[in-house]
């Protein structure tokens, strides 16, 4: 249950003209106070939310501030540490996990208000020990250099994946194409666009988007083979 917000006057003080703290930014976790309940929340007091996130098939009660992203809450309330960290802004797409089955930047959605939703991290993309295709794929094709936006990668081509399997379009598929064949039926440029929100600062596009399209078609590349 949330805090309400507090429907008090906002102040017509005058805007401090003080020099900006150069102090370090506290880089603790958000508190994990129980949350504050009683009539008079005090002004200045932190709002918080108990909730349920429902990850990776697992339901994990927490109590977060209500401005944590669900990537801080990801990473440093649930040790779920795959998602990554690259701009905080919405332009990498390293922090990329899947709601309900559909790609998001996890740096841009508060947690409180993904309660309803089922959320996939790259930790929950494989089977047991029986790896995603995609991450078969990403295997074969050495597919990173560093890494670090590979599991944004590979949240975003499973999405991405099954945008293009519904037929939905993207800006370089012809205008007259009613569908673009499914997944399959992918082009490099297809994949290229499709995944263009997502950036690799080593270059690994090269091997990339071939991983995508094998796992798309079922090719493998470690046996030449169909999968
Ligand atoms: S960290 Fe979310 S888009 Fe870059
Ligand atoms: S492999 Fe290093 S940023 Fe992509």
């Amino acid at each position: 249950m949330a805090v309400p917000i507090s429907e008090g006057p906002i102040s017509e003080g005058p805007i401090s003209e003080g020099p900006i703290s150069e102090g370090p930014i506290s880089e603790g976790p958000i508190s994990d106070s129980p949350m504050n309940d009683g009539p008079d929340v005090g002004a200045g007091s932190p709002t918080v939310t108990v909730l349920t996130l429902d990850v990776n098939g697992r339901g994990h009660r927490l109590t977060l501030d209500n401005r944590t992203s669900l990537l801080d809450a990801l990473r440093n309330h649930l040790d779920l540490i795959g998602s990554k960290k690259g701009c905080d802004h919405g332009q990498c797409g390293a922090c990329t996990v899947l709601l309900d089955g559909r790609r998001a930047n996890a740096c841009l959605l508060f947690a409180v208000a993904v309660q309803d939703r089922r959320i996939t991290t790259v930790e929950g993309l494989a089977d047991g020990d029986t790896l995603h295709p995609l991450q078969q794929a990403f295997l074969d094709r050495d597919a990173y250099q560093c890494g670090y936006c590979t599991p944004g990668q590979l949240c975003s081509a499973v999405g991405m994946l099954a945008e293009a399997e519904a037929g939905w379009p993207s800006s370089v598929t012809p205008a007259d194409a009613i569908r673009v064949g499914g997944a399959a039926g992918l082009t490099v440029d297809e994949v290229r666009e499709r995944m263009s929100g997502n950036l690799c600062r080593c270059g690994a596009y090269a091997n990339i988007v071939p991983a995508i399209l094998d796992a798309a078609t079922g090719r493998s590349a470690a046996n030449g083979v169909d999968r």
